[in-house]
Parts: structure tokens; C-alpha cells; sequence
């Protein structure tokens, strides 16, 4: 387990706290988020990229965990956004980063998102030619002029689900890097664009460094070609995509120093043969905040069928990882953290569908209605990734940091379940 999640008495903690009283004192289903732990977390990735080379900055991917006060965590460590949205500017811009310390990233922005870079002052992740001259046109109706990279499409493969690995040839995102030099000739030639960057991404939860190390390679040809015809760059992206080790006792997930030791010395060897010194920036999202949160559930009922099951008040519309790519999350019954594991149990949730299993075939101590099952590392596309599906208002998020414990997000209720509607007026 990691360091802030252990087992006393019986019931297991999480940082100073113990789980079973979390879940009596705030009610179930509840994400529990350790903000110790993403500090710590933040701390590590950055000490060992900065080990290697001063002018580094981390891009909080926002999508991994939207709550306000993870945020604040993160950008009270200096940390920048990867903005998807107009919603995830709104909460970068709300949690104190500067606008300078975000990048607009997407492959189908809406004019609306272009006009709010321009307005912000924001740099854009542009990922075609077509949204660069609509961001020009953009910038040129407020005379103004927005800093640039292009997503570059590396072609890498990555070992990782199919549905999360995004620098393949194949792939919606980014140019490929045999049309990325026209492309910026295009960006140097319009009067309201400014290129200053190269973006990339390949993927997500990849558990090796080789492949970040040869996109490092890439984007370092195109920065050498990039220098050739002009353009001088502040800063290359090389996106997030470190894995954590979900299964913890197979997975081999490499440690922020042993990414920093993959990457950084191809990254600082090119830039000294070309003679720039862009920053590096940098797009976590799982890595910091993946293993900081847990989701408490409760076990309405169990039933042995052809299996056994342990139905509890969560499932994929608290948390669909498991469901949408197979993923594993390991599972603990926090009120018998110490018992033996003596039965196979499948984890399912609530939803009216056969897909709707947390956690499939586990050794599990005998479950009883009323424990507490505790999902681990379900900060990253946890609640995030959340829905009002069956119609179920969200569960409430907890933030803890030391020995205090508060709502990040209260329970939604009813009738937040019908806020947004509105009757047509033949049904009034
Ligand atoms: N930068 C860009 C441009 C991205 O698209 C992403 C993730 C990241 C950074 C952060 O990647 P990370 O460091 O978190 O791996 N819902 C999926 C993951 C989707 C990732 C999407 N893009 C899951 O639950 O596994």
C-alpha cells in the first residue's frame, strides 16, 4: 500500500484517518482525497525533473480530478493547468493560476474556446491547420496576438489500453510529424499567431519509460527543423501519461526519478547540440492525484449465485474505469482491513447493467450487508468521469489534509438531479 494508506486496529486509514468513521460521519458512497498526498506527490515528480534541469513546469492534467479544491492544492504548489474546456479554465483561473501558466489543449475546439484563449491570453495547443487560421482570424478581430505550440502526432506506440493511447499514427490527435513544418511556415507567415512551443502527448498510465524517451527524440528533430526555418521556441511539452501501479503487486510502474533518468538526459543532450534552452513542461494527471483518493461504498446485500456477490451502493456511475477499459483497482474492506481472505467475491454496483463490476473475482474477508469497501487509487477519472446515470445524484467528495477532514462537495440531491431540465410548454 502506499505510505499514507494503512491498517490499525482492524480498519483502514487513510492519512490520520480512519476510513469506517469517514464513511459513518459523511455517509456512503464518498471519494476521500488526501491533499497531503498530492502534495507529496507533486513534490517528488517535480524534484525529480528539476534534479536534472532548472527551467521545468508541471501541467496539472485537469481532466484526471475537476474539483476546485484540488486546484487550489496544485496551484499552490506552483503548479500550471492542461486545459481541455472552458469549464477547466474557469477552475484553473478560479484556484489562482495565471492564464500564463496554462495551455489550451484539444482537438475540437469551439470558436467560443478560441475567443476565450484570445480574451484570457492563454497559449493554445493548436492540432490542426484549419483551427490555425481560425484562431488567427480570433486573435486578429480583439488585435491581438496568442502564443502557440502545434500537437505533434509522434506515431509511438505505447503499452496501454487501445482507448487511452493517443500519439499512435492512427490516433485523432495532433499532426503528423511529416506535415508539422508546413504547418508552422503557415504559423510564422499569419500576423496573429506567435509559435513558441511543440505539444505532445501518447498516451495514458503507460508503466515504461522507453516510450517517453523516444518521444523526446522526436519532438527534438522538430525542434532542430523548427530552429532551421525561424522559429524560436520557449517551450516543449511532452505531455503526461506515467502510469501508477494499480495492481500493486505485479505492476512495474517506474518512479518519477527513473522517468526524469529515461527522458531528461535526451532532452538535454538535444537542446545543447541545437544551442536552445526551452523550458520542458510537463502534463500529469493520474501520477498526481491517482493514488490520493479512495471511494468508501457500502454492501447492501451479498448473494452466492454461480459467484458470489457483494452488491454495494457504488458503481459505474461513480466510477466507470473498471467498466469502460477493464481497469483494476484494488479493493479493501476497510472495517476488516486485518481479516483473513477467505472468498472469491465480485464487487458490483447498483446500476442495471451486467458491466456494472468494480472489482471482478477477489480474495476478500466474509462480507456482511453494512461493511465498507474501500476502492483504491480512484482519484484520476474517479469522480471526474462520474454521471447521474439510473438517475443517482452524485456522491459528496471529501478533502482531508492532517488530522482535518472537510467537504470538497457536497451529496447531490433530487433535485439536482432535475436543475437543468426544463418542461416544454405543451407539458405544462
Ligand atoms: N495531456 C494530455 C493532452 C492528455 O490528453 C492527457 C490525458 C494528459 C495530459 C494526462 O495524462 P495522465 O498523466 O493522466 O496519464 N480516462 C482514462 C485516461 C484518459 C487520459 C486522457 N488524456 C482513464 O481513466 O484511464
Amino acid at each position: 500500500l502506499p505510505s499514507h494508506i494503512t491498517v490499525r486496529d482492524g480498519r483502514l486509514r487513510i492519512g490520520e484517518h480512519d476510513t469506517v468513521s469517514l464513511a459513518e460521519r459523511f455517509g456512503t458512497p464518498l471519494y476521500v482525497t488526501s491533499e497531503d498526498r498530492i502534495r507529496e506527490n507533486f513534490g517528488r515528480l517535480s524534484g525529480a525533473l528539476t534534479a536534472h534541469y532548472p527551467k521545468i513546469r508541471i501541467l496539472y492534467a485537469a481532466k484526471a480530478n475537476g474539483n476546485l479544491a484540488v486546484f487550489k492544492t496544485l496551484a499552490s504548489m506552483g503548479a500550471g493547468a492542461d486545459v481541455f474546456s472552458a469549464g477547466e479554465v474557469a477552475l484553473a483561473l478560479a484556484a489562482g493560476m495565471r492564464p500564463e501558466s496554462l495551455l489550451f489543449n484539444g482537438s475540437s475546439k469551439t470558436p467560443a474556446d478560441l475567443a476565450l484563449a484570445v480574451e484570457k491570453g492563454i497559449r493554445v495547443s493548436v492540432d490542426s491547420p484549419d483551427e490555425l487560421r481560425q484562431l488567427d482570424a480570433a486573435a486578429g478581430k480583439e488585435g491581438r496576438t496568442v502564443d502557440i505550440a502545434f500537437r505533434v502526432n509522434p506515431a509511438i506506440e505505447v503499452p496501454t489500453h487501445p482507448k487511452i493511447a493517443t500519439g499512435l499514427a492512427t490516433s485523432k490527435f495532433g499532426i503528423p510529424a511529416g506535415a508539422i513544418l508546413d504547418a508552422y511556415r503557415e504559423a510564422l507567415a499569419l500576423e496573429h499567431v506567435n509559435p513558441v512551443g511543440i505539444h505532445c502527448h501518447i498516451g495514458s498510465q503507460i508503466l515504461a519509460v522507453e516510450p517517453f524517451a523516444r518521444e523526446v527524440e522526436v519532438l527534438i528533430d522538430v525542434a532542430g527543423d523548427l530552429r532551421d526555418i525561424g522559429v524560436d521556441l520557449s517551450f516543449i511539452d511532452i505531455g503526461g501519461g506515467l502510469g501508477i501501479p494499480y495492481r500493486r503487486e505485479t505492476d512495474q510502474a517506474p518512479t518519477p526519478e527513473e522517468y526524469a533518468g529515461a527522458i531528461m538526459p535526451v532532452f538535454l543532450r538535444g537542446i545543447k547540440d541545437l544551442g536552445i534552452e526551452p523550458e520542458l513542461w510537463v502534463e500529469p494527471g493520474r501520477w498526481l492525484v491517482g493514488d490520493s483518493t479512495i471511494l468508501l461504498s457500502r454492501v447492501n446485500s451479498v448473494k452466492t449465485a454461480h459467484k458470489t456477490f457483494a452488491n454495494v451502493d457504488a458503481g459505474f456511475n461513480l466510477l466507470v474505469r473498471p467498466t469502460m477499459y477493464d481497469s483494476y483497482h484494488e479493493v479493501v474492506a476497510a472495517n476488516k482491513a486485518d481479516a483473513p481472505a477467505v472468498r472469491e467475491y465480485s464487487v458490483t454496483g447498483p446500476i442495471c447493467e451486467t458491466g456494472d463490476i468494480l472489482a471482478k473475482d477477489r480474495m476478500l474477508p466474509e462480507l456482511a450487508a453494512g461493511d465498507i469497501i474501500a476502492v483504491l487509487d480512484a482519484g484520476a477519472y474517479g469522480f471526474a468521469m462520474s454521471s447521474q446515470y439510473n438517475s443517482r445524484p452524485r456522491c459528496a467528495e471529501v478533502l482531508l489534509a492532517g488530522k482535518e477532514a472537510a467537504l470538497m462537495r457536497r451529496t447531490e440531491t433530487i433535485d439536482d438531479l432535475t436543475a437543468a431540465m426544463v418542461t416544454p410548454p405543451w407539458q405544462e
